[in-house]
């Protein structure tokens, strides 16, 4: 489904990630894991489209990413949640989490559907909708990030460093809310980053560890 074809990038003239190559099938969750500065929000961005100028490249079910411009990645059925969570404090919750989904062109009863979908994926969402982007403390807003990225995302969902900073009540919901978007969607493939790998303990992943820019499978 994901397929990383020797990819390399350069920040500065410093290598950041260096030759990874992976693949990652349908249905099934991928934990990389990698100290502060390995490379992981550049990896998640660099799938996204986010960073220009690398080399290698990234396929989506055979389909040659460097062509699909970041604003239009979302209509492959990507989501992401980027590690600060950036929710637009001027839109309320319920405005943010649809957005993606209007940027590429859904129709508004399509968007309803996928709303209602993720409501029943991430329930904490529900009483937030009508509060500003604003008004979220840093655990909601990381709910909030999972259900944007869960709205855009039907066939890839990319997490950056969820569970940094998350109190272990709503770790627990975040991680019952991965199951149950597992349940929902079998088919989806999901990525998530983290720096601690004892937080992922209770998720059942496939584990790859990025050091220094290159990808290793987890002993
Ligand atoms: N805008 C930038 N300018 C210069 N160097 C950068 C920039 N962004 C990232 N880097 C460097 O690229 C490397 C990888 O950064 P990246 O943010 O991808 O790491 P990370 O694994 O996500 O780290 P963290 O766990 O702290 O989030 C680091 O050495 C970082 O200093
Ligand atoms: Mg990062």
């Amino acid at each position: 489904m994901l397929t990383l074809e020797n990819v390399s990038t350069t920040i500065a003239g410093i290598s950041v990630l260096r030759g990874i190559s992976c693949q990652l099938q349908r249905g099934g969750i991928v934990a990389v894991v990698g100290r502060n500065g390995a490379g992981k929000t550049t990896l998640l961005r660099l799938i996204m489209g986010f960073r220009e100028g690398h080399t290698g490249r990234v396929l989506l079910d055979g389909q040659d990413l460097a062509s699909v411009p970041a604003r239009l990645r979302a209509k492959l059925g990507i989501g992401y949640a980027p590690e600060d969570r950036v929710m637009f404090p001027s839109f309320t919750v319920e405005e943010n989490l649809r957005f993606p989904c209007e940027v590429i062109g859904m129709k508004r009863a399509a968007v309803d559907g996928r709303l209602a979908e993720t409501l029943a994926i991430v329930p904490e969402l529900k009483p937030m909708l009508a509060r500003s982007g604003a008004a979220l403390s840093g655990g909601q807003g990381k709910m909030a990030a999972l259900g944007r990225a869960v709205m855009a995302g039907e066939r890839l969902v990319l997490l950056d460093e969820p569970f940094q900073g998350l109190a272990p009540v709503l770790a627990q919901q975040y991680s019952a809310s991965l199951q149950r978007m597992h349940a929902v969607r079998p088919e989806l493939c999901v990525v998530i980053t983290e720096s601690n790998r004892s937080l992922l303990r209770d998720i059942p992943t496939e584990t790859l560890v990025l050091e220094r820019g290159e990808l290793q499978r987890s002993p």
